[in-house]
């Protein structure tokens, strides 16, 4: 069986592309802080797609349980097919503020990440195949004012994304970054706001799928995804 390991994937974006991973004959790999949301997620995907989870209880912003996690996988998963650095957080806050803000997201957005990635480098290097896809934002092409730390650190992931690009190309392993305006996910709970009119998590997930199936020689690097509706 091939592996999939989906950071972030209880709830959102992440959830949907394990659903439509697991219904590619994918094992995936899922993790979370919330066991119960996790174990839920796990229950819906394998009622119909049997045996096809693993799950994770553990903190991106943690990284002895980064290092510990990468650990795991390096030992039970004999090949890593797919990646996908979904795991991200948001808390606005602007330069101006005081606050811890700016640590939590460097940390969850991109060390926690950049962290699991390297540990997992070596055996994408050894296999010489694998995708790796990285789920930056908007914010990369259009700074925002008013989310100033979640910029700055999804500028440091994005960073990453392209070395990892460049680095990987020439092994054989493939990396794409997703750009999305906002996705109509878990992270708008209880905001008004025009959610049919944002991107829809089932149809980047549905993308995700569409690159896995391309022929070797195809690399789409960067991918942007806009709302329909400007002001999102
Ligand atoms: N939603 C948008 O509008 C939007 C727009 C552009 C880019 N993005 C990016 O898309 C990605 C997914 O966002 P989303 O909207 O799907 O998020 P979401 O709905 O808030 O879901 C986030 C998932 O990550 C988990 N998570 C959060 N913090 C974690 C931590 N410290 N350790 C482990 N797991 C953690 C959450 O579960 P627990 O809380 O239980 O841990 C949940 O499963 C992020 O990288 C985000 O920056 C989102």
């Amino acid at each position: 069986m091939k592996n999939a390991i989906v950071t972030g994937s209880s709830k959102g974006l992440g959830r949907s592309v394990a659903q439509a991973l697991a219904a590619e004959g994918y094992r995936v790999w899922m993790s979370s802080r919330n066991a119960d949301d996790l174990a839920k997620a796990k229950q819906e995907i394998e009622a119909s797609c049997p045996g096809s989870v693993e799950t994770q209880v553990m903190d991106f912003g943690d990284m002895n349980m980064v290092q510990a996690y990468a650990e795991k996988i390096l030992v039970e998963c004999e090949t890593i097919d797919v990646l996908v650095n979904n795991v991200g957080i948001y808390i606005p806050d602007q330069l101006t503020d005081v606050g811890n803000a700016f640590q939590q997201q460097m940390g969850v957005n991109f060390y926690g990440p950049y962290t699991l990635t390297q540990q997992l480098l070596g055996r994408f290097t050894e296999q010489k195949h694998g995708h790796i896809f990285n789920v930056c934002s908007v914010v990369n092409r259009n700074p925002r004012v008013e989310a100033a730390s979640y910029t700055i650190s999804k500028f440091a992931f994005w960073g990453y994304h392209q070395l990892l690009h460049k680095t990987l190309l020439p092994l054989g392993v493939k990396v794409t970054g997703f750009f999305p305006g906002s996705i109509n996910t878990a992270s708008w709970d209880g905001m008004e706001a025009p959610k049919d009119d944002f991107v829809q998590p089932e149809d980047m997930a549905e993308m995700i799928v569409t690159i896995l199936n391309m022929k070797r020689g195809t690399v789409p690097s960067e991918i942007d995804l806009a709302s329909i509706n400007p002001d999102y």
